[in-house]
């Protein structure tokens, strides 16, 4: 299948480190473009648009002396997720400071990504357009995407309520451009199930939180390393969009899992309420039940390339008759 220009040859691993709201931030994004898997971010974990510009000469000025320093290691190109929401007043000013950096890859969520489109294929980059329905993945492709991510059920952040198995491969009926699988992926052994899937990549998010690199407090990733399935509560009540929290994090601020406010109309990510919900109330997916450490992403990522290569491996089922 169709991989941009971009991730060929490119990366050490078929992986892209998903945005993640006030945890992503600049040394996890160099970190995991450092350990060869492409490094992203939301635009508004930078705030104001002057520290979106600062975030973005500081990344490619760090990669690119890394790159000059360790000529032989893979290093993966960064991306910037934008929102594309109609409260979102940094929308056009931030999308002026992508093209004027030329960021290589841009990741679009929460709307029509057209505009994107246009503006960042202009200086020959990348958009991929963040999906949860096949429906929305439809209404992306009429608008020129290069690729699709696909958040299936049991991701971080918000998810959609179908599982992968069935996302994935429904879109792949009626598109064979570049597709990314999400939700629940944390291991080699999951990325190569992508991969058999049907997607090109993987997208991995919770399992980079709990890392050394990640912004997520000391307390957050404990609360990652300790909580299994049972402790996450997936709702459309906090947000307005249905999203995955745990349990533990709700019950510290006095938020009753089991009698939530009703559904609040879905305000955007950039709504002042929205980023005091997701600075108390946290995020993680059903890749809790196979987190139990907070590694550096370089030993992570190893980790994973090991899992990977493993899985690659695999002999034909012995089930199977001769
Ligand atoms: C704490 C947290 C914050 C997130 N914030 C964003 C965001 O700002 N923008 C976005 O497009 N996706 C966001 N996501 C979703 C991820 O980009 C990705 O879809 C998801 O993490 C993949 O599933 P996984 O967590 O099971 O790996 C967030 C996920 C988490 C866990």
């Amino acid at each position: 299948m169709p991989l941009p220009a971009l991730f060929r040859h490119a990366l050490r691993l078929p992986v892209i480190g998903a945005p993640m709201f006030l945890v992503s931030f600049p040394p996890l994004v160099k970190a995991l473009c450092q350990a060869g898997v492409v490094g992203t971010f939301p635009h508004v974990n930078a705030r104001p648009t002057a520290q979106l510009d600062a975030w973005l000469t500081e990344i490619a000025a760090d990669l690119a002396a890394y790159r000059a320093a360790q000529p032989q290691a893979v290093v993966a190109p960064h991306g910037v997720n934008l929102v594309v929401h109609r409260s979102n007043p940094r929308f056009e000013p931030d999308l002026d400071v992508v093209v004027q950096h030329r960021v290589p890859f841009v990741i679009t969520c929460l709307g029509h990504p057209g505009r994107v489109v246009d503006a960042v294929h202009g200086y020959g980059g990348t958009v991929f357009c963040d999906v949860t329905s096949a429906e929305h993945a439809r209404k992306c492709i009429d608008a020129g995407v290069d690729g699709l991510i696909c958040v299936g059920g049991g991701a971080g952040g918000h998810a959609s309520a179908q599982s992968s198995f069935s996302l994935v491969r429904e879109i792949r009926r009626f598109y064979d451009g570049c597709l990314v699988l999400g939700g629940a992926i944390g291991d080699g052994w999951q990325v190569r199930a992508a991969e058999s899937l049907g997607a090109d990549l993987a997208y991995v998010g919770t399992r980079f939180l709990a890392t050394q690199e990640s912004n997520a407090q000391p307390d957050y990733k404990q609360m990652v390393v300790d909580a299994g399935v049972a402790d996450l509560v997936y709702t459309d009540r906090l947000s307005g969009v249905p999203a995955n929290f745990l349990r533990p994090s709700l019950q510290r601020h006095g938020v009753d899992p089991d009698a939530l406010p009703p559904k609040r109309p879905d305000m955007g990510s950039l709504a002042d309420h929205e980023a005091r919900l997701w600075k108390d109330l946290w995020s993680a997916g059903h890749g809790v039940a196979t987190i139990d450490d907070v590694p550096t992403v370089q030993a992570l990522v190893q980790r994973m390339a090991d899992e990977y290569r493993a899985a690659c491996a695999l002999p034909r089922s012995a089930a199977l008759a001769p």
